[in-house]
């Protein structure tokens, strides 16, 4: 984008002219620039409703319709000329109408401020943000999908504490990373409804005397309604807080999602490989792959929470109504908005292609005495009290430890030394298979119940399609 110095925004209430580098200073046509089309739209359904009250006259309406077109041209042409001088993309726009159509230009901005214009230019914004976001989020969730089916009957270690638990499939282990991007979309379609309010007609802080048709207007930009309150209209930045906070979430998730491919693609526990598109490689050891686009997500988590920090500094303090602190919610909404949508196509375009090692994630479920629950869930049925169970199975892998065997690979008599309540049909459940899929109940890990899960959740995404 480039800027240069024009006449500046002229105001007779001013005898000096700003200081140079204050005119700089508090100028955000830098980076607002960004809702250029956003402005021309809302200017465009203002100027409609000034028509039809009478303000303005069909020709002055067709002149402010014709002049927006040819400015939103010029912009994605990369032709417009911002200017410094004219503080932000809203002067910057209204000053080249005026040039281009005269007196009509002038008069678009009556019964309208700055300050419930950039609050409908964030709001419009935002929205076409958090519907790319809804986008990528589906996109990564269909990924997720159709690897969770190819894996549902693949076993590998579940973890706590990150020492081997008990095991699972890795459908089902996918699938816990599919709900919890399910409830961020969900979170995103509740931060809409409040983000889709039209703040236009609050002008300044206290409203208009003109007979603004403000239903119209906000028919006309899609939003579900006019907000009540001016003050409040154009001060309270917290539906931008909110989206920040969703992304803070949805960051975090991918950030831990991040850790465990980071982790699996090791060579300690070798679980996955990550595609050579998705890694780099080191300058100095010739052996390495690295892999980057997780390392980097789950860096750029920090950044998404950082803006959430600012945001929420930002609004903290401000007396009503409009302060030009406000200014600063731009540039960290945009970065969020730029780092959730770039991080979830990065994960929606890596996933399907990450390739799993089923013989090494089964031996790591091995080795760890991931059946030992079930071994104490197979006394239990026999009879035994949980408690003591318990204690009889610590037994049991004490000795597998000392000899270096898994449970299954100890004998019956070694296991009935420890309880005559174990007969030979112990060693189905000590198995791997036989434990996964005796956790059929709803939300378990049995292969069978995850791929009922999967199913669930197509249904459940095609609805929402549809609805
Ligand atoms: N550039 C300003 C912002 O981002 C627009 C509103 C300015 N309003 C004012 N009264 N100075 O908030």
């Amino acid at each position: 984008m480039t800027t240069v110095n024009t006449e500046k925004l002229s105001s007779a209430r001013f005898a000096e002219a700003t200081d140079a580098f204050v005119e700089e200073f508090t100028a955000s046509v830098g980076f607002d620039w960004r809702m250029a089309q956003q402005d021309i739209q809302g200017s465009l359904a203002h100027a409609a409703m000034l028509c039809k009250i009478g303000i303005l006259t069909e020709q002055e309406l067709a002149d402010i319709q014709r002049g927006l077109a040819q400015i939103s041209e010029e912009i994605q042409r990369g032709e417009f000329v911002w200017s410094v001088k004219q503080e932000d993309v809203h002067m910057n726009i209204e000053a080249r109408l005026t040039d281009l159509i005269g007196i009509a230009g002038k008069k678009l901005h009556t019964g309208r401020s700055r300050n419930d214009q950039v609050a409908t230019d964030i709001r419009l914004y935002l929205r076409s943000e958090i519907t790319t976001i809804q986008q990528q989020l589906r996109r990564l969730q269909l990924a997720l999908l159709t690897v969770a089916e190819r894996e549902a009957d693949t076993i590998m270690p579940g973890f706590t504490h990150l020492q081997v638990a008990q095991p699972v499939t890795f459908g089902h282990h996918l699938m816990a990373w599919f709900e919890m991007l399910s409830r961020d979309h969900e979170r995103l379609q509740d931060c809409y409804k409040r983000v889709n309010i039209m703040p236009l007609g609050a002008a300044a802080l206290a409203g208009t005397s003109y007979p603004l048709d403000r239903f119209m207007t906000a028919e006309l930009l899609g939003f579900s309604r006019p907000s009540n309150n001016s003050l409040d209209s154009v001060s309270d930045r917290d539906f931008a807080i909110e989206f920040a906070a969703v992304g803070s979430l949805i960051m975090l998730h991918l950030s831990r999602f991040s850790e465990e491919l980071v982790l699996w693609a090791s060579a300690q526990f070798n679980f996955i490989d990550i595609p050579d598109a998705f890694c780099t490689g080191s300058s100095i050891m010739p052996q390495k792959k690295n892999p980057d686009v997780p390392e980097l997500v789950r860096g750029k988590s920090g950044r998404v929470t950082g803006h959430l920090m600012s945001l929420l500094m930002l609004m903290k303090s401000q007396p009503l109504a409009y302060n030009k602190d406000n200014q600063e919610d731009k540039e960290p909404l945009f970065d969020v908005a730029d780092t959730l949508i770039n991080c979830l196509r990065a994960f929606a375009d890596m996933l399907p292609h990450i390739r799993a090692k089923h013989e090494n994630m089964y031996q790591a479920a091995k080795r760890g005495f991931a059946t030992a629950t079930d071994l104490a869930d197979y006394l239990v049925r026999k009879g035994m009290a949980f408690r003591d169970a318990h204690e009889v199975v610590g037994q049991a892998v004490r000795l597998g430890l000392d000899t270096d065997r898994d449970l299954s690979e100890l004998n019956l008599s070694e296991l009935q030394a420890f309880s005559q309540l174990i007969e030979a049909d112990v060693f189905a459940i000590l198995t791997l298979e036989g434990s996964v899929a005796s956790r059929k109940l709803i939300g378990g890990t049995a292969p069978d119940t995850v791929r009922l899960a999967i199913a669930a959740a197509k249904k459940a995404m095609e609805a929402q399609n549809n609805g």
